[in-house]
């Protein structure tokens, strides 16, 4: 059978691993996907710098549309990630008749639901496994894996650059920004590293895996999403004393009242296996109504993982090239017109348990006024630690965990107890999930 040719958009972290990966790998992906898979163009920004692949006998351009337009190749991979050209080089391709691999979560994320329209018009496949957790192969497991559970919820540490972050600084007491730069040179950060410290990024992942587990369209704008720059020294080591980690979360719960779609540090039992997952690995936790709960761990970024997951598509799309296309799996594990709306929760309606750490006045009576406003608003304490004042201090940190609340009325007391004169300055609030 004639070889499968492949165009490559972006030569750079994850377009140069792939490269390596496919060079290197050939025989086992031929014997896979039953035909020889070649790489025959690619694009790059710079066409002089160095790599981290050998291009000889890859033709290269500066201009990835002569990739998406050259009519011999079959299958492009976009991992040149950002939104613009992207979108349009992938739409291009896909009008052109070829099969998109992308790594791009945000491209997925905000324009998913278009290309997956146009994709399905032309009878092409896009498929985006790298897209999410790098090199695990979480979008399978659920998509294929778990086809037969109602997914109830899945809970992910999928920003591999904000884990090495807070790793580091638990372990090491390294300083944010000395980590962030090693995140960087490493390859493993985003080209906006706000994207990866602020939640964007994770957001994006979630957006695709609540889809695929929920049957529901992708909608980034609906996830709420917190970063990991508040988190303090502090905060770790008390947590820690009260035998819980601290680690970014994206979760997705299906609840009576609606789906909860969010991402942010949450401090979580330190006996569950997915708060032991540290530095730049992924973990993503999911419970299927059947299956129970299911967890799936691995690098999350850096060039050879995330071509690992490149590499799998590739042999996916050439086993079913020949298939007819309804026949084909579909792009977000629903057939389209079972991918239904359902109603997305605000941030307010979110039901969770809190870590909450305050500095008080040292005199009678602070706490009982504190925990005063906690009853008003229904809200039920689970452990509270007083440590000593700091030396020449009048204030000391107070530390407490409460029992499940709805957030409006956490956000509530907050503002309350911030407003008492023997409160100083804002209380520091960590959601807290037992992913039991
Ligand atoms: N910046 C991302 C991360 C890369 O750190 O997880 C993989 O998506």
């Amino acid at each position: 059978m004639k070889p499968v040719k492949i165009g490559i958009l972006g030569l750079g972290t994850v377009g140069g691993g792939t490269v390596n990966v496919l060079q290197r790998n050939a025989d086992v992906v031929r014997g896979r996907a039953g035909r020889d898979v070649i790489i025959t163009r690619a694009s790059a920004q710079n066409l002089t710098r160095s790599r981290i692949c050998d291009t000889q006998g890859i033709q290269l351009t500066t201009d990835p549309f002569e990739v998406v337009n050259d009519p011999d190749i079959d299958i492009i991979l976009e991992l040149m990630g950002g939104l613009s050209p992207a979108k349009e080089l992938v739409l291009q391709a896909i009008a052109n008749g070829k099969h998109v691999i992308t790594a791009n979560k945000a491209l997925i994320a905000l324009h998913g639901n278009e290309i997956f329209k146009k994709a399905s018009e032309r009878g092409v496949m896009v498929a985006f496994e790298a897209a999410v957790a790098g090199g695990v192969p979480i979008i399978k497991a659920i998509r294929e894996g778990l086809s037969g559970n109602q997914i109830e919820w899945l809970a992910g540490i999928i920003n591999g650059t904000g884990n090495f972050i807070l790793t580091e600084m638990r372990d090491k007491g390294r300083d944010f920004n000395d980590v962030l730069a090693e995140a960087q040179a490493l390859g493993y950060a985003e080209a906006d590293p706000t994207f990866d410290v602020e939640g964007i990024d994770a957001g994006h992942k979630l957006t695709i895996l609540a889809s695929i587990a929920f049957g529901i369209p992708l909608q980034f704008d609906k996830v709420y999403t917190e970063g990991i720059t508040q988190i303090t020294r502090d905060d770790v080591a008390y947590a820690e004393e009260l035998g819980y980690r601290i680690k970014h979360l994206g979760i997705a719960r299906k609840t009576p009242q609606g789906i909860e779609l969010r991402v942010h540090p949450a401090l979580i039992p330190e006996r569950r296996l997915i708060a032991n997952v540290d530095g730049v690995k992924n973990a993503v936790l999911v419970y299927g109504d059947a299956v129970g709960p299911t967890l799936y761990y691995g690098a999350g970024a850096g060039a050879e993982p995330t071509a690992s997951a490149v590499v799998a598509d590739v042999v996916d799309v050439v086993r079913a090239l020949t298939s007819d296309p309804e026949n084909r799996v579909p792009h977000l594990a629903f057939q389209p017109d079972a991918i239904v709306e359902q109603l997305v929760l605000t941030s307010e309606q979110f039901t969770t348990a809190y870590y909450l750490r305050l500095t008080a006045e040292d005199k009678p009576g602070v706490l009982a006024e504190v925990t005063k406003i906690l009853a008003l608003h229904q809200i039920s304490i689970e452990a509270i630690i007083q440590k000593e004042p700091q030396p020449n201090k009048t204030t000391l940190p107070v530390i407490m965990l409460t029992q499940k609340t709805l957030e409006k009325e956490m956000n509530a007391a907050i503002a309350e107890i911030e407003a008492l004169s023997s409160i100083t300055g804002k209380v520091n609030r960590i959601r807290l999930e037992t992913l039991g």
